[in-house]
């Protein structure tokens, strides 16, 4: 990985994908035309790759919309689309800033938002941009979001991806494992064999958070936005009730996965990085220079959402490192989705995971939760 790809591994770029053509979602400009939007214009209107079928511009009647149709297995689909209604609706969504839900279609699962010109939190996080006031400003977010009374969306529970997880790791079912690439294969082959690991997640699922409260539930940085200086949480399809280390953990995650990815890379460092081999040991004393590199974001982003709560102790604290180390493995098994082998930066980054899991008393300092 050189200076010439920015991006580095496991980046989207966001520019240059065409939007599925409009016919093709004939539910979409119906329902801009219900809501009196009248429709896109199909020359003018632009996507982003992500799981749903997006489509952003201004309509006929002049508006900024920002329509998707929520796509996949039906009852995820279901799922999803009623944790987004549910937090339009909820108290929370009056102080948590977030893109306006112009209206919904519930049969065809299309849901339109005003569009707002910003710029995405993993953009800023790959152009080096994102900087701790950034942090801070989400950390209060979401540390508004979690201090927020539960209301009827107790009933949605946001249920950790791990209780799959361990399912899957005590057996494959046969259609599931004929999808699989060689490298996912590769890696559930190591994960199914780690016993202290299996029992680290065995036992943080038996003990219950100190507290449930409203969690986005999916709280990567492609779900932050920047508009003209002012943070918003976007995506809200895993909104529900649950363990606010989820939250957390997945930011903190986020960060140091962009530090284990960056280890082959120049990025962040003040001279350039050329090595004839990358053994174990330069790998890890790299990784390390880079989690460190980014602290500064994690803690002001921790100290921003501690501010917030006040029940923010120890045991959170591991809770959170625990999330951060999850977050790890999750994006290892996603970046191994379509590849034909595992990498090793790949397989760095699930083993530092995998340590934070073990021992997250050991880490809360080192990666900024002070
Ligand atoms: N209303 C909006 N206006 C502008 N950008 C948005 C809006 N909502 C989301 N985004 C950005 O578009 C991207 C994809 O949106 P998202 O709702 O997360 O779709 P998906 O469900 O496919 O992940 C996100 O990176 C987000 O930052
Ligand atoms: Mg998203």
């Amino acid at each position: 990985m050189s200076a010439a790809d920015p991006a580095g591994p496991g980046v989207a770029v966001l520019d240059g994908f065409a939007p599925v053509p409009l016919d093709e979602a004939p539910a979409v400009s119906r329902l801009l035309e219900e809501l009196g939007l009248g429709g896109f214009d199909a020359d003018d209107v632009r996507t982003r790759p992500g799981r749903n079928r997006l489509w952003f511009g201004v309509t006929t009647t002049g508006v900024d919309v920002f329509a998707k149709e929520l796509t996949g297995d039906p009852s995820d689909v279901a799922s999803r689309w009623e944790r987004t209604l549910a937090f339009h609706r909820s108290a929370a969504a009056r102080q948590i800033a977030h893109p306006r839900l112009l209206g919904a279609d519930g049969e065809d699962a299309v849901v339109a938002f005003e569009y707002l010109a910003g710029v995405t939190g993993v953009e800023l996080m790959v152009r080096e941009e994102f900087s701790p006031s950034d942090a801070a400003a989400v950390g209060d977010l979401v540390g508004a979001l979690h201090a927020s009374p539960i209301g009827d969306e107790s009933a949605l529970r946001v249920a950790h991806p791990a209780e799959r997880f361990l399912k899957l790791a005590s057996a494959i079912p046969a259609p599931l494992y004929e999808q699989l690439s060689m490298a996912q294969l590769h890696a559930w082959r190591l994960l199914q064999r780690d016993e202290p690991l299996l029992q680290a997640i065995r036992s943080h699922l038996a003990a219950p958070p100190p507290r449930d409260t409203l969690v986005h539930g999916d709280l990567r940085v492609d779900q932050l936005l920047r508009v003209e200086g002012r943070w918003l949480l976007t995506d809200w399809e895993e909104f529900g009730a649950g363990d606010p280390a989820r939250d957390v953990g997945s930011f903190v995650g986020e960060w140091m996965n962009r530090a284990i990815l960056d280890v082959p890379t120049d990025r962040g460092d003040d001279r350039p990085f050329d090595v004839e081999e990358m053994t174990h040991e330069l790998m890890m004393q790299r990784a390390i220079e880079k989690i460190l590199r980014l602290q500064p974001i994690v803690s002001a982003f921790w100290s921003a959402y501690a501010h917030r709560r006040c029940d923010v102790d120890e045991a959170m604290r591991r809770r959170v490192v625990f999330e951060a180390g999850w977050h790890l493995i999750d994006r290892m098994l996603a970046s191994a989705m379509d590849a034909a082998r595992l990498g090793g930066i790949q397989r760095a980054a699930a083993g530092i995971g995998r340590a934070m899991m073990i021992g997250p008393e050991q880490f809360g300092d080192a990666i900024g939760l002070a």
